[in-house]
């Protein structure tokens, strides 16, 4: 790891407070994101300093633990902050009992999908679903041994 990775934290948001808010709103000005209060829900973002270098969710709905909203400022990529941000809610899902953790995109997301299949998520259509190629598609996450010892190698902060 360089140092330049190690100055980046990844973190829970913890408390959700309006300087939390602002750059949350300011980072996703160009696709704003779902109002996840409703819902279990949590944070992790990539901070240097107090500048957003990566932001994410994970949330609890219809029964399933999902990843959403993974994004990494364009000159923060291809250092393995996503990767980071990922294992961390993975994790935090599995800490809360999650069996396995969804995540849902689009087809033409290349990068994204890289960015969660090294986990081994697998591209599934989840019951009441009617997937085809024009629509979202859904990937499912197993936690199991194997998975557990992969995150223990991605550096957690
Ligand atoms: C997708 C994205 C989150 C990846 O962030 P990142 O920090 O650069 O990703 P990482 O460095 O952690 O790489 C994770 C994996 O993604 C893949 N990946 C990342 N960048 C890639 C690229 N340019 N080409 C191909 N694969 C890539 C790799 O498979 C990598 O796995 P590896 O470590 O086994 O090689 C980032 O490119 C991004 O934010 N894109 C825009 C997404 C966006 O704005 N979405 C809208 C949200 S509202």
């Amino acid at each position: 790891m360089t140092s330049k990775e190690t100055d980046i934290k990844v973190s829970r948001v913890a408390g959700e407070d309006s300087s939390w808010r602002r750059a949350f709103r300011a980072f996703y000005a160009d696709c704003p994101r779902a109002d996840r209060s409703g819902v279990d829900h949590a944070y992790f973002a990539a901070w240097t300093g107090k500048r957003l270098a990566g932001h994410s969710e994970v949330y609890f709905d219809g029964g399933r633990w999902v990843l959403d909203g993974l994004r990494v400022a364009a000159e923060f990529r291809e250092r393995g902050i996503a990767k980071r941000l990922t294992a961390a809610r993975i994790r935090y899902a599995i800490g809360r009992g999650a069996k396995e953790v969804w995540y849902a995109c689009d087809d033409g997301n290349l990068v994204t999908i890289c960015c969660h299949l090294r986990f081994g998520f697998k591209k599934v259509c989840p019951a009441g679903h009617s997937c085809n190629a024009a629509t979202a598609h859904w990937y499912r996450l197993k936690v199991t041994k194997k998975l557990l010892k992969e995150l223990d190698g991605v550096s957690p902060a």
